[in-house]
Order: C-alpha cells, then sequence, then structure tokens
C-alpha cells in the first residue's frame, strides 16, 4: 500500500482514436473506466485519420465523461484532481480532451494534471478492477518494457515518476511493425489482434525470420523482420496465390517476442531491477504473456487485458501519483504532440 494522501483522480485520454474517462481512487482501485473506440471507423482507412479522430472526439468527450461518473456513482464533488494526456499524441485529438479537462477544472475549482500517455501505459499496471483482489504493487527498481503502437522502449524506474530510458527502437515500434505486417498478410487493421489470432494455428519454426539483437546496447529495431516478411510472402506468392498465413503470422510473432522478453531479461539483470513491468498496446499479445509469465524468475506485472490498449484509467493512476507527489499543472498548459518520457 502507498502511504500518500488518498484521492480520487477523473482523467480524460484523447491521443488518439479511443475517447476514454475513467476515475480511479489512490492510484489503483478502478471506480470506473470508459472507452469510446473509433476503431470501425479508422479500419474503413487502414489506419487512424487524424481529422476525422478529431472529429470523433468533440461528439464523445462529454458523454464518455458523463458516463464514467454514472457508472462510478459520483458527481465532480467527489472528485478530488482532473488528470488529462498532454501528450505524446495527434495534436488535435489531444486538444479536445485537454479542453474538456480545463474546463471541467475551471468550472469546479479542482486542480488539473497533466500526464505523459507513455507514462500512463506504464501506470496501467498499477490500475485494477475495485472488486477485485488487489494485485501486488509494483517494486522498485523496476525494469519497464512499453509496448505500443507509436512506441518501443525500456525504461529503468528506480522510483514513481523517476525514469532512465536505457533504450527505445531505431526504426518502427513493436505494435507498428504488427501491423504493418497484418497488412502485408491482408489480415485488416488494427494488426495485432488480427497476428495473434492467425498465429494461434500456425507453426513458429516454420520460417526464420532475423531478430535484431543490437547487442551492447538496449536499443530495438523492427523493420528487418518486417521487410524480411514481406520479401518472404512475395517469393511464396510466386509459387502459390494460397499464402501460408498461419505460419507466417506465428514465425513473424515468435521473433518479435523473443528479442522484445530476451532483451528486457537483460537489461532487468544487469541493472539489478527487482520486478518487470510490461505495458502498452502489445502487452495485449498472448504469447508476449506468456513468456513473460512463465520464463523469468522476475516477478512481473502486466496490466489486465482492458488496461493494455489506450483507456483513461492508466492515465487516472500515473495522474494520482503526480498529484499526490504536488505535481500539478495550470490552466494555461498545453498540449505537447511530441513530447517523450523525459530521457
Ligand atoms: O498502446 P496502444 O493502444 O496505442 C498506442 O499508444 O500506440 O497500442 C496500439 C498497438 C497497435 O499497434 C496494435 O496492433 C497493438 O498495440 N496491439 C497488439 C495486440 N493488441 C493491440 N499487438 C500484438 N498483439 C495484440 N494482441
Ligand atoms: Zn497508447
Amino acid at each position: 500500500m502507498t502511504d500518500l494522501k488518498p484521492a480520487r483522480i477523473l482523467a480524460i485520454e484523447s491521443s488518439c482514436d479511443e475517447t476514454a474517462c475513467a476515475i480511479v481512487e489512490n492510484g489503483r482501485a478502478l471506480l470506473s473506466s470508459v472507452v469510446a473506440s473509433q476503431m470501425e471507423i479508422h479500419a474503413r482507412y487502414g489506419g487512424v485519420y487524424p481529422e476525422v479522430a478529431s472529429r470523433q472526439h468533440v461528439l464523445s468527450v462529454i458523454p464518455v465523461v458523463e458516463q464514467a461518473l454514472a457508472q462510478a456513482h459520483l458527481t465532480l464533488e467527489d472528485i478530488d484532481a482532473i488528470a488529462v494526456t498532454q501528450g505524446p499524441g495527434l495534436a488535435g485529438s489531444l486538444v479536445v480532451g485537454m479542453n474538456m479537462a480545463k474546463g471541467l477544472a475551471l468550472g469546479s475549482g479542482l486542480p488539473l494534471v497533466g500526464v505523459n500517455h507513455l507514462e500512463g501505459h506504464l501506470y496501467s499496471a498499477w490500475a485494477h478492477d475495485a472488486d477485485e483482489t488487489i494485485p501486488a504493487e509494483p517494486q522498485f527498481p523496476l525494469m519497464a518494457l512499453l509496448v505500443s503502437g507509436g512506441h518501443t522502449e525500456l525504461n529503468l524506474m528506480t522510483n514513481h515518476l523517476t525514469y532512465q530510458r536505457l533504450g527505445a527502437t531505431l526504426d518502427d515500434a513493436a505494435g507498428e511493425a504488427f501491423d504493418k505486417v497484418a497488412r502485408l498478410l491482408d489480415l485488416g487493421y488494427p494488426g495485432g489482434p488480427a497476428i495473434q489470432k492467425t498465429a494461434e494455428e500456425g507453426d513458429a519454426s516454420r520460417f526464420r525470420f532475423p531478430r535484431a539483437w543490437l547487442e551492447g546496447t538496449h536499443n530495438f529495431s523492427f523493420s528487418g523482420v518486417k521487410t524480411s516478411v514481406l520479401y518472404e510472402t512475395r517469393e511464396l506468392k510466386k509459387r502459390s496465390s494460397n499464402l501460408p498465413i498461419h505460419d507466417l503470422a506465428a514465425s513473424f510473432q515468435h521473433a518479435v517476442v523473443e528479442v522484445l522478453f530476451k532483451k528486457t531479461m537483460d537489461a532487468a539483470r544487469e541493472f539489478g531491477a527487482k520486478e518487470i513491468l510490461v505495458a502498452g498496446g502489445v502487452s495485449a499479445n498472448r504469447a508476449l504473456r506468456q513468456i513473460f509469465r512463465a520464463q523469468t524468475e522476475f516477478p512481473v506485472h502486466i496490466p489486465q487485458l482492458s488496461l493494455c490498449t489506450d483507456n483513461a484509467a492508466m492515465i487516472a493512476s500515473a495522474g494520482y501519483f503526480r498529484y499526490a507527489l504536488g505535481h500539478t499543472a495550470q490552466l494555461d498548459m498545453d498540449v505537447l504532440p511530441t513530447w517523450a518520457l523525459p530521457a
């Protein structure tokens, strides 16, 4: 248990294609979490269409906040602070959540807290459903692997809100590689869940795709494995119109998961981490969850499935620690579309 002051945080997330609002107590207990997904709208375009995303956020943001309060049976009077995703993300999308949060803070007199979206992903491992047995709280020093659609990085967390970025992807993010490979195998959008499903009936040892170990660094690279799937697919298509998509998906997934796992383990040992944390959209991947659960001596924290992809509960959890540790923002806070975790 944390000995920080108790507080209920209402958070808003609108950095990409989900409009979300959640209420979290003391950084951990989820009182409500509402996510309005735009996935079906963007699937038509094969990816997120920024202008359409911001217009959808405008339509969804008020209903989503109202639903989060109603589901928790609370009013703004029961809330201690408003947290909001400041960046990184799509500028036009971030602005919608930011303006809503500022309006709520101004109208209610509550303090405002700006949260980095990547920090939010890491804190999703603190959150849990209020009616669930409380999972163990992550302990520092913590080796944190963040794997999302836009980012792949290893951070050493030595305390709350304290990050040492050890390495990041030099090209594609892991989620981006899943999305691109899914597209070239005609599996649709979003690619991660589609690859996972297709891989379930596949033989992961049929194709030996390259692993970029980048020895001596904690960086990642996934463009090579993606290109290798592309070349293999082209060759196979010359011989037959019937692609072995299950084996291709399974072999690709295996290559990515193996690199993410081994590099995280090496870094955890090198920096004397006590525990491991895996978060971000790709942490929903079953093969990745399995390998981290089964093949390490470290205690591993992975968010519950509903909190792996974008949501506001993670922003509320991170927002709680920011608020409790005195990092509140002013009403003139601006969105930071390219903001990354402090180096
Ligand atoms: O964290 P997130 O929702 O958004 C960003 O902040 O980027 O991550 C989205 C990414 C997408 O690339 C999606 O394909 C991937 O997470 N993803 C998965 C799975 N579910 C989502 N990748 C692999 N396996 C999954 N089950
Ligand atoms: Zn995200």
